[in-house]
């Protein structure tokens, strides 16, 4: 066993089968961090022993991925008392934080944190860079989702409003051009009502094809309509029958059935020892469930957080079965680009125009089943070396220059590659595979 090459080793742990199913839970809880002497949040005791306490019980509780907002000038009492493996660092207090800040049992790449383009003046919103994070959650091989943190402008003047549906409109515009085809969690601070006229949280339905749990499971699906009286909750509330502003939405993708299966107001699971609250907001614990696609899966991609994402789910989901007839590669040092040309006529190319192609046209009932992708490190970056692609008759396509770092993927029995997921300029920065059940 000890003598076995790397590269068997590698490929040895992918046929390991990843699993197919599981459950995860997010929560969001705004932390009421901001000094005291600006804003008391009309909370009894202290804030440095209350966050201690917000602290501890995130690790008692033991949530998946937690966001929290308003998280200043008491972050390090949270985090001593926190144990969550994987913690976003803080932006600071006020004024140079967003108060943003993501604990979680899962690694992430990808991590952004983005300032909103509008604010208003009134209620303080400009003093501190508020904003929202991007960050691109690993779930299990292949179930990667993209988890947003977003804490908007507050308050109800028309410039409020204005701001708020500015501040909306911007994550759901980044959603389109970097969530394109994958699962997608938004889950904070939205100072948004339903209820509200002039506030926009139907958005992420609308134009990003998300849902709302609070609605789904606690409402039935039915929509508050705008301008109507909301039943106000109390905090913390005894009931989901009520709205209040911190929230969450998801979405599948086509190769990651996501579900919210329980939706709680969890203010009740966090209170001091006299039974006060310990935040001005009542956290929002949603539980989830999530299997892989019956038709199309992803690999684990590989490389760096550099260039533009692509991801071909969308076009392959659109196809109803994706073959591929063509596999190119182009590189030289390095790899170049990707593609491949289907039989039922598209293609799907990603990367530059340099590089010499390599091309493998398959035969009838031929299909790629497995593929070994290295990285390397160019001008600072990491980019993709090397590319190697294996057909169900055992022929192969390559270009680069291998690498000490590689990984391989085999597609599992009745599977092929049909595309690709990853980031991509001129060269390909990140590469991984689009598996289709054939
Ligand atoms: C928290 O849950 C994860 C699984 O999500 C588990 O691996 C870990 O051991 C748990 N941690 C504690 C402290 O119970």
């Amino acid at each position: 066993m000890l003598s076995l090459p790397l590269s068997l080793l590698l490929a040895a742990s992918t046929t390991l089968a990843a699993p197919t199913a599981g459950t995860f839970n997010i929560l969001t809880l705004n932390v009421a961090g901001l000094p005291a002497i600006l804003n008391g949040n009309d909370i009894p005791g202290d804030k440095t022993v209350n966050t201690g306490l917000i602290g501890q019980y995130f690790s008692t509780y033991n949530f998946s991925i937690i966001h929290v907002q308003e998280d200043f000038n008491y972050h390090a009492a949270l985090y001593e008392t926190d144990d969550h493996p994987y913690r976003t660092a803080t932006s600071g207090g006020v004024p140079f934080g967003s108060g943003l800040n993501t604990l979680s049992n899962f690694d992430w790449i990808d991590l952004e944190r983005t300032k909103w383009d509008t604010c208003s003046s009134s209620g303080g919103d400009c003093l501190t860079p508020k904003g929202f994070t991007f960050m691109r959650v690993k779930v299990s091989e292949g179930v990667w989702i993209d988890a947003y943190n977003v804490h908007t402008d507050a308050g109800i003047e028309a410039s409020d409003l204005t701001a708020r549906a500015s501040n909306l409109q911007q994550v759901s515009t980044h959603i389109k051009a970097y969530s394109s085809s994958n699962p997608v969690l938004v889950f904070g601070d939205s100072n948004s009502r339903y209820t509200r006229a002039g506030d926009i949280p139907s958005i992420f339905t609308t134009a990003n094809g998300m849902t709302d749990p609070w609605i789904s499971l606690a409402l039935s699906g039915k929509t508050p309509v705008a301008g109507t009286d909301a039943l106000l909750c109390e905090n913390p509330s005894a009931t989901t029958a009520c709205e209040i502003v911190d929230k969450v939405w998801y979405r599948g993708s086509p190769a990651v059935t996501l579900t919210a299966t329980q939706f709680r107001y969890a203010g009740s699971m966090f209170l001091q020892p006299d039974g006060n609250v310990l935040s001005d907001h009542d956290p929002v614990l949603v539980d989830f469930s999530w299997s892989l696609g019956a038709k199309l899966r992803l690999s684990d991609p590989y490389g760096g957080p550099h260039g533009d994402f692509f991801n071909d789910l969308d076009t392959l989901s659109s196809i109803s079965a994706p073959a591929v007839s063509t596999i190119t590669l182009r590189g030289g040092n390095r790899v170049d680009s990707v593609s491949v040309a289907l039989t039922s006529g598209q293609t799907l190319a990603h990367g530059g125009s340099g590089g010499t192609a390599a091309s493998l046209t398959l035969a009838a009932g031929e299909t790629l089943v497995s593929a070994t992708v290295c990285q390397g490190q160019y001008s600072s970056q990491t980019r993709i070396f090397y590319i190697e692609v294996t057909s169900s008759k055992g022929r192969v396509v390559s270009t680069g220059k291998k690498t000490s770092e590689c990984m391989t993927r085999t597609a599992d029995a009745g599977w092929a590659i049909t595309g690709f997921v990853g980031r991509s300029g001129d060269e390909v920065d990140r590469v991984g595979f689009v598996f289709s059940k054939v």
